[in-house]
């Protein structure tokens, strides 16, 4: 599969093993872009290159319904070995469109320190909008943008088993 190979194999370890309790990722990043996040019991989040899970793990225990997607084969098994039945995490490629995901089908998207891995970031966003249901929020470090209105690519049903 993918694309970002610095989170591949030992790398994708690495990182969890720094990302965990380091200063930037424990006790600037996440506590941050957390508090612009504010209550989300009862939504439904998308974590887009959701690494080991931490974002995830933080937004389940808070009560929201979550779905990750990570490329990295190693850092899917981190986030279901942390979250186990609390989230669902799927391998994908976020180069690639969301087409397992229906319009509309969540209230929120995190994406924190992936945007800037991506190739192309206007078709990327471009998909966020079209999965977020209309006035939800989504948050990539730094800010909060709220979807007003209209859509990019439409697909209305979700992949037949799929709940989003
Ligand atoms: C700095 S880490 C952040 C992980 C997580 N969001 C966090 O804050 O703990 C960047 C993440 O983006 C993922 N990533 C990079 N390119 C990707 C792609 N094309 N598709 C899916 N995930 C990707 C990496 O595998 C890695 O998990």
């Amino acid at each position: 599969m993918p694309s970002n190979l610095a989170y591949h194999g030992s790398l994708g370890d690495y990182f969890v093993s720094r990302a965990e309790t380091s200063a930037y990722n424990a006790y600037i990043d996440r506590p941050a872009v957390l508090e612009l996040a504010g209550e989300v019991a009862g939504l439904r989040i998308l974590d887009t290159g959701c690494g080991p899970g931490f974002y995830a793990a933080a937004l389940a225990e808070r009560g929201a319904s979550v779905l990750g997607l990570e490329a990295s084969t190693v850092l899917v098994e981190h986030a279901r070995a942390r979250l186990g039945d609390r989230a669902e995490i799927r391998q994908h490629d976020l180069n690639q469109p969301l087409d397992e995901i229906a319009d509309g089908a969540f209230d929120g998207v995190v994406c924190a320190l992936v945007i800037h891995h991506l190739r192309d970031r206007e078709r990327f966003l471009g998909e966020l909008f079209r999965v977020l249901r209309p006035v939800a929020g989504w948050s990539s470090p730094p800010p909060i943008r709220r979807r007003t209105g209209g859509t990019s690519r439409t697909r209305t049903t979700p992949r037949s088993g799929s709940t989003w």
